[in-house]
């Protein structure tokens, strides 16, 4: 079956940074795929790409089989794109932003009529259809936002961050907003900070790291490449004992910001661990099941920092440095 949306070995430098480095990803129609990555990782430049805002340096990028830069102005029919800054009219109300947008997408005016009666519906905007769009609240703004995204009925739906900006309430609503996208059958390629929104939104998720993705499936089968089924979070003022018994429990331990995980085989009690920790001086101890926030930390690590990467010479240096 030809893909949806199909990145491969996408390259593309910043001046003398390089950050993307053999990018691949691929969507089937009607899957939610979460980017996932470090701030500054390159997830909004490989969204960018996709919607051709930006070029690549090498690699190629095709929509139902066929190359982006070979669709025109086609593909701006097909992709509808949610960006980190909000492209919205501050000075217009809620419609008039929907009107703008189905303009520009070239919507005849019955359709644009129609449209925009059926979002402002869909996405509960009534209630403020007279309070101009600087007024709406973040969470509004963006509802609206995502409204505006879908006004010409793209085959495609790319969300960089989407809720990235809001509070935990107008999260969920637009999680709601979202999952009704996906159980209508809309493709939707997102980029998420919370790991939580992958979880919860995305049929299969990319882990990003160094350019590239390092790891990518269902969140079933992201866990399963934990060494462990359930996560004991240790507290204690000697760590090193602690990362040695586990050591010798054969358990392998992590450390990341000044807390200990222990992977374990399977679920254990809390007894059960203090006692298999064998006097080791624990102050505090928990177990959760493996979740995407363990799976994230053992495939991309704790970096927030791209690697930056120089350019020595010619283009062929690109996979080589
Ligand atoms: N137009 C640009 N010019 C120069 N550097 C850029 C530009 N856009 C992004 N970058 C740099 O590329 C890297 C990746 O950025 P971005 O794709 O926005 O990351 P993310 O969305 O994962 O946070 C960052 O180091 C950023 O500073
Ligand atoms: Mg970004």
């Amino acid at each position: 079956m030809t893909a949806a949306l199909q990145i491969d070995g996408v390259h593309k430098w910043f001046g003398s940074h390089q950050v993307l480095d053999g990018f691949s990803l691929n969507i089937e129609a009607g899957e939610i795929v979460g980017l996932l990555g470090p701030n500054g990782c390159g997830k909004s430049t490989v969204l960018n790409i996709v919607c051709q805002l930006l070029s690549c340096d090498a690699g190629q990028v095709r929509m139902m089989g066929e190359p982006i830069s070979e669709l025109g102005y086609r593909a701006r029919a097909l992709i509808g794109l949610c960006a980190q800054d909000c492209a919205l009219y501050p000075d217009l109300l809620p419609a008039e932003n929907l009107h703008f947008f189905a303009r520009l997408y070239g919507l005849s005016d019955r359709l644009r009529q129609q449209r925009v009666a059926e979002l402002m519906n869909n996405f509960a905007l009534q209630p403020f259809a007279a309070t101009r769009v600087g007024k709406l609240s973040g969470g509004w703004r963006q509802r609206l936002h995502l409204a505006v995204s879908l006004v010409h009925r793209p085959k495609l739906l790319v969300l960089d961050e989407p809720t990235a900006a809001v509070d935990l309430a107008a999260r969920m609503d637009l999680w709601r907003l979202i999952e009704g996208l996906r159980d209508s059958g809309t493709t939707i390629l997102l980029t998420s900070h919370h790991l939580a929104e992958a979880e919860r939104l995305c049929n299969r998720v990319a882990l990003m790291r160094d350019g590239r993705v390092v790891a990518e499936g269902s969140i079933t089968e992201l866990l399963a490449r934990v060494p462990g089924r359930a996560v004991a979070k240790v507290q204690s003022a000697d760590k090193a004992a602690i990362m040695q018994r586990a050591h010798h429990l054969g358990w392998p331990a992590r450390q990341h910001a000044g807390q200990i995980s222990l992977l374990l085989p399977h679920y254990l009690g809390l007894r059960e661990i203090v006692d298999a920790l064998d006097g080791t001086a624990v102050s505090a101890v928990s177990v959760q099941p493996v979740t995407l926030d363990d799976a994230y930390l053992e495939l991309v690590g704790e970096s927030t920092c791209p690697k930056v990467k120089r350019k020595t010479g010619q283009r062929s240096s690109l996979t080589s440095t």
